[in-house]
């Protein structure tokens, strides 16, 4: 399974690179906003920092616009992937790039007929987002299981990047389910290395080996 970090902020992602645990970079028009940045700035920064693809939302909600800016967003760097909402003109736009050879991240998924029709436009990826299902009563991680299985049933190449992240237990059902892709928030990543446990076995440990006074070098 591979880990996407879902932020724009160029700090966070050196950080969580160095751990060699970043596979990629997902961004939207929100989190851009939020690193107070220029959006060709912060995309090429990402992209230098890691190697892995970075998706680069447009902002345009029609056609030809939309491949404008789509252009644009892909000639920042080789490793960019076009980020297009799944709207009638986000999926016409998926198609005609995906045709093209660019690679195409559908967002706003919430559906899986949506997902089946991404996927018929040659969408690279697919982001259905559980979180935000979750918020409003519906369950996030069974539309990644519909995803999962109807794209298996047609051999799509499409793949699952499990968006709207919000606690460790997204990610290991998401595994559980095959998902290819979840995109984290910085802070879900670090919570996957912890465990209190960890902490207090570690602390019993090196306790009982302050009283050997041994040093191992
Ligand atoms: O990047 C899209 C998605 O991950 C947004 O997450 O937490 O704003 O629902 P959230």
């Amino acid at each position: 399974m591979k880990f996407f970090v879902d932020t724009a902020d160029i700090a966070e992602i050196r950080a969580l690179a160095a751990l060699g645990m970043v596979d990629g970079v997902t961004t939207n028009p929100s989190l851009i906003a939020k690193s107070g940045r220029k959006i060709t700035e912060v995309i090429v920064e990402i992209c230098e920092a890691v190697p892995g693809p970075v998706s680069a939302e447009v902002t345009a909600t029609e056609f030809a616009p939309m491949l404008k800016e789509a252009r644009f967003l892909r000639g920042l760097a080789k490793n960019v992937v076009v980020k297009l909402p799944l709207t009638m003109d986000g999926l016409k736009a998926c198609k005609a790039l995906s045709d093209e050879g660019v690679p195409v991240n559908v967002t706003l998924c919430f559906s899986a007929a949506q997902a089946l029709l991404a996927a018929k436009a040659g969408a690279a990826y697919i982001s259905p987002f559980v979180g935000r299902l979750d918020d409003v009563g519906q369950d996030g991680m069974a539309l990644i299981a519909e995803i999962v299985e109807i794209y298996a049933n047609y051999d799509f190449g499409t793949e699952v990047l499990v968006a709207s992240v919000r606690n460790p237990m997204h990610v290991v059902q998401a595994a559980k389910l095959g998902a290819d892709v979840a995109t984290l928030p910085p802070a879900v990543l670090r919570q996957l290395f912890q465990h209190p446990l960890t902490d207090k076995g570690l602390a019993a440990f090196l306790a009982d080996w302050a009283k050997t006074g041994q040093s191992i070098l």
